[in-house]
């Protein structure tokens, strides 16, 4: 196995393994791609302040979100066609947050079903739930993810619309895939991909095919799943799901004070602080600069994480210190199981980890509880 020191090593295998279609799915943002570019530029932007002869015998990066215990506080965000990436994608990603000691996130838009993740591991995951129109198909989900005592449900508001994505659609994504000319030439290329994916249509997208109305088999799935984001998604919505949900709720998407004070009004567990990776809205800011603005407007009553931008444990730091309470990567892991299945989304973790202690010890600091902004340098214009 090469080895592997940071997480563009893993990017790297990743994109030599995969067919383009899912590379480029995986990594780009909506229309010109300046917030997916800013998510990480910004983290560059804030420096930290290195400290000396400081004890750092005994350091700890454990810590707790939303009540769960966590080795570091890093959870995989929920990623759509993660089997798309991998075969078996989720379970793997699954099995090695697991093994990690982090919690692992299953996306409505999952290749393997809850289910299928559920009967491969042991440790609870947590599920992200889009708002469909077809609100049986939901409620039925919902009953899934408590019969597989999944011990939160984390939903997403940022993407009642799908913000346009240029790479898809010139690649002409679509599940299953279209075999046009430049694809098969691709896929030739990529036969290790081919080979491993053999078998795995039994699984495929099993959260909805079967269970939606009219989605009887995956020729259906493309067209049932862009008429089935409800646009009209508002606060009574979240607020009937906070009541049809009796466990610990995570809301997804929220970058704006004012909606994290709706989230905290609904009765919300935690708020991310989130641009989708920027996939949805381009042009609107970076994730870590729009964290400070939404610690001060609810940061001491409700848990503030952050995602979108994460490459590094320094990343992770840099957000612990502005004042996240935890954190999740997506791309990060998604590269890692690309490159080698589970134990790619081990590297990517490890890798992580290693970083953030590192650095925390760099900083003068031996617990993660003790980040705070005495250990950054932050540019005036975050605030
Ligand atoms: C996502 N994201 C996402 N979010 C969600 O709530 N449900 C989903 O199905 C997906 N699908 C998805 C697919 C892919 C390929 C990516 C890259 C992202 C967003 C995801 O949960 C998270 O917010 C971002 O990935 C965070 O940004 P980074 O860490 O990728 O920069």
């Amino acid at each position: 196995m090469p080895k592997i020191t940071e997480i563009e090593d893993l990017k790297r295998i990743y994109k030599r393994r995969t067919p383009k279609m899912f590379y480029d799915y995986c990594e780009s943002g909506s229309w010109t791609e300046q917030t997916f570019r800013e998510n990480s530029s910004d983290f560059d932007l804030i420096k930290l302040r290195q400290r000396v002869a400081v004890n750092m015998e005994g350091r700890t990066t454990k810590s707790q979100m939303i009540g769960r215990d966590v080795a570091m506080p890093v959870a995989l965000a929920p990623v759509g066609s993660t089997g798309m990436q991998h075969a078996d994608g989720e379970i793997l990603a699954a099995k090695a947050a697991e093994n990690f000691g982090v919690p692992f996130t299953l996306s409505t838009m999952s290749v393997c079903s809850i289910e299928d993740v559920a009967e491969n591991t042991t440790a609870p995951f947590w599920f992200q739930l889009y708002v469909m129109r077809d609100e049986k198909f939901v409620d039925n989900l919902l009953a899934r993810a408590k019969a597989a005592e999944c011990d939160a449900l984390v939903l997403t508001l940022d993407l009642q619309i799908l913000g346009q994505r240029h790479k898809d659609i010139k690649n002409g994504l679509s599940v299953p895939i279209k075999l046009a000319p430049h694809t098969i030439l691709d896929l030739m290329t990529k036969w290790r991909w081919g080979l491993q994916m053999l078998g795995t249509h039994r699984r495929s997208f099993r959260n909805i095919v079967g269970h939606a109305q009219d989605v009887d088999d995956i020729s259906s799935l493309h067209s049932w799943t862009a008429q089935q984001f409800d646009p009209r998604l508002n606060w009574d919505t979240v607020m009937e799901y906070r009541r049809k949900w009796d466990g610990k709720m995570v809301l997804k998407g929220i970058l704006d004070a004012d909606d994290a004070k709706q989230a905290l009004n609904i009765g919300a567990d935690a708020i991310i602080v989130s641009n989708h990776g920027g996939r949805q809205l381009d042009g609107a800011m970076s994730s870590i600069k729009a964290l400070p603005s939404i610690l001060e407007a609810v940061g001491d009553k409700i848990e503030v994480h952050l995602d979108s931008g994460i490459r590094s444990g320094q990343d992770v730091l840099k957000a612990l210190a502005m004042g996240a309470h935890g954190t999740y990567i997506g791309r990060a892991f998604v590269y890692g199981l690309g490159a080698m299945g589970q134990k790619g989304v081990e590297e990517a973790l490890r890798v992580i980890h290693t970083e953030l202690d590192t650095t925390m010890a760099l900083c003068g600091e031996r617990d993660v509880h003790n980040l705070d902004k005495h250990n950054l340098l932050v540019p005036r214009d975050f605030y």
